[in-house]
């Protein structure tokens, strides 16, 4: 067996995840690539096989935390793996008029961006932590720093997973362990297209890929893109409350937001 690097990828069957498992496809790697969806698994497989990359599909749902856990420690027994992204996830808005998100689609939310990234990570911890060695990258979103008033729950499940990832990092560097914090901004894909609303500075998928990638080849605790959209986040969630809030109102106006909303 040759010493390629083993990188497992969460919701790699489209956009984001598909985009990275292409771009890190080459003679060195071997992917072990998560999704629900097998028919669209193997398409992304067949393209990073065709990159030299030796791949491994595998259906799994990050909401279903046995079966998950279950998979990622046999997967870890076998090649032991060297980087993980965690990049599974849905969105959700609330709907017309303001219209609260219904309990369903906030526990979806929060069960597969927060719950679905801690789940996924915590059989690994430890063994990395034996190993001395490996790389833990988490897919955010800007919507981390300033929650959006659109999507409440998402923007719940994302500052989630920022809280986690950089208590993360700062406990994982005892242990050589790496840690990544990724916060896009709008990248095309089936989960943007989902969400009717203005999407300024908006990139494709391919191109965040490359962004992630040299992001996490320089270590950086925090990969966020595009400017000046996270300066706008940034500065939302450094701006004193009354004026983070006058903007979110200028932003945010029930009685013309409709079109932001699903119907
Ligand atoms: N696109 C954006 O503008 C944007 C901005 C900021 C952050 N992000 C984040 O980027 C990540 C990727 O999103 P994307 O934009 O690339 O959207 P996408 O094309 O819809 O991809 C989402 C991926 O997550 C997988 N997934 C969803 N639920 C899952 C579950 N329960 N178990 C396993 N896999 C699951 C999907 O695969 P299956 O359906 O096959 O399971 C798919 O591969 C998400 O975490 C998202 O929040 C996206």
């Amino acid at each position: 067996m040759n010493d390629r690097q083993n990188i497992l990828i969460t919701g790699a069957s489209s956009g984001i995840g598909e985009a990275l498992a292409i771009r890190l496809a080459n003679q060195n790697t071997r992917l072990l690539l998560l999704a629900r969806n097998t028919d669209k698994l193997n398409n992304v497989a067949k393209q990073c096989e065709s990159l030299s990359a030796e791949v491994f599909t595998h259906a799994a749902d990050v909401k279903e935390i046995p079966e998950l856990q279950h998979l990622i420690n046999e997967i870890d027994e076998e090649y032991p793996i060297d980087m993980i992204i965690c990049n599974a996830g849905v969105t959700n808005s609330i709907g017309e008029n303001g219209k609260a998100e219904s309990w369903e689609e906030i526990s979806h939310v929060i069960d597969t961006n927060l719950y679905g990234v801690v789940a996924s990570l915590n059989p690994l911890i430890s063994s990395m932590q034996k190993r001395k060695s490996g790389q833990i990258v988490i897919n955010s979103s800007l919507a981390a720093f300033y929650g959006m008033a659109v999507t409440p729950a998402y923007c719940a499940s994302k500052a989630g997973v920022k809280g986690y990832g950089e208590a993360l990092r700062g406990w994982l560097k005892h242990d050589n362990i790496k840690v990544n914090m990724v916060y896009p901004g709008f990248v095309k894909s089936a989960l943007s297209d989902s969400f009717k609303a203005d999407k300024p500075f908006m990139i494709s998928a391919e191109k965040a890929a490359d962004i992630i990638v040299k992001g996490i080849e320089k270590n950086k605790a925090s990969i966020s893109f595009p400017f000046p959209l996270n300066f706008g986040v940034w500065f939302l969630s450094a701006a004193p409350a009354g004026i983070a809030d006058w903007i979110m109102g200028k932003l945010y106006n029930p009685d013309t937001a409709n079109k932001h909303l699903k119907s």
